[in-house]
C-alpha cells in the first residue's frame, strides 16, 4: 500500500521523505488554510520535493470552473494530480481531464455508488473519507470493502485512496480492506512504527549490552 500524507507543511514532507515512507502528498483547502502559505507557490515547492503525486484541489464548484482551474494546477508541475469533488459537475471535469490524460483525485466520497460514477468517469484515484463516516457512527472502513469488491468485479482501475484516516488503526484496516493508498497526517504516519515493547525491549538490551563492556567497533 502506499502512503500519502496529507498535508501542506513542507518541514513534514521533507521529514518523511527522509524515511522513505512518502509515496505523494494530498492537499485540501483547508490544510492549505491552516498554513497560511500561497496556495500555487506551495503546490509547486511540494511537487519539487516529492517524486510522486501531489494532489491539489480546485476551488469552484461548477464543471467549467473546475476545468479552468484544474488546467492550472496541472501546468504548475507534471506530479498535480487535480483533486475534485464528488459531485456531477465534478464527474464531467474528472471525465474532461481523463481525455486530457491528466490524473484526478475525487474527494469527498462517502458511498460505494459514489465511487461507482467515479470510476465510470475514468478518475485515477477516489478518496472515500474513513473518519469523517465513522465520527457519524457510521462504518467508514466497510466503505473501503465495498469499494474494493465493486471495482474488482468490474476490472476499474481507479485506485482507491482511504482518506479521513486518523489512526494507526486505520491504514492498518484500509491495507486489510484493499485500499490502494492511505493518506493520513505526517503524525499518524510516524505514529506506525511505534510500540511500548519495542521501547523497553530496546532498554535492556541497551543496558545489557553496556554491561558487557565490549564494543562492536
Ligand atoms: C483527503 O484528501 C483529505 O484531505 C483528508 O484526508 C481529510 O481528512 P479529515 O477528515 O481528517 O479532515
Amino acid at each position: 500500500m502506499k502512503f500519502f500524507v496529507d498535508t501542506a507543511m513542507l518541514d513534514e514532507i521533507r521529514d518523511l521523505a527522509e524515511y522513505g515512507l512518502l509515496d505523494g502528498v494530498t492537499t485540501n483547502p483547508s490544510l492549505i488554510a491552516r498554513s497560511g502559505r500561497d496556495f500555487k507557490e506551495t503546490v509547486a515547492q511540494i511537487c519539487a520535493m516529492v517524486d510522486g503525486p501531489v494532489s491539489a484541489e480546485v476551488a469552484a464548484t461548477d464543471a467549467p470552473g473546475m476545468i479552468a482551474e484544474g488546467e492550472v494546477l496541472a501546468a504548475l508541475a507534471p506530479n498535480v494530480v487535480v483533486k475534485l469533488p464528488t459531485t456531477l459537475d465534478g464527474l464531467k471535469a474528472c471525465r474532461h481531464f481523463a481525455g486530457q490524460g491528466i490524473q484526478t483525485n475525487l474527494t469527498l466520497c462517502f458511498t460505494a455508488n459514489q465511487a461507482l460514477l467515479v470510476a465510470k468517469a475514468g478518475a485515477t484515484y477516489v478518496s472515500p473519507f474513513v473518519g469523517r463516516l465513522d465520527d457519524l457512527n457510521l462504518d467508514g472502513m466497510a466503505l473501503i470493502r465495498d469499494i474494493r469488491t465493486i471495482y474488482d468485479n468490474f476490472a476499474f482501475d481507479t485506485q482507491i485512496l482511504a482518506a479521513s484516516i486518523r489512526n494507526a488503526n486505520h491504514i492498518s484496516a484500509a491495507a486489510i480492506a484493499g485500499a490502494d493508498v492511505a493518506t493520513a497526517p505526517a503524525a499518524v504516519i510516524r505514529g506506525l512504527i511505534r510500540h511500548p515493547l519495542t521501547d523497553a525491549g530496546l532498554a535492556t538490551f541497551s543496558a545489557d549490552w553496556a554491561a558487557t563492556g565490549q564494543s562492536i567497533l
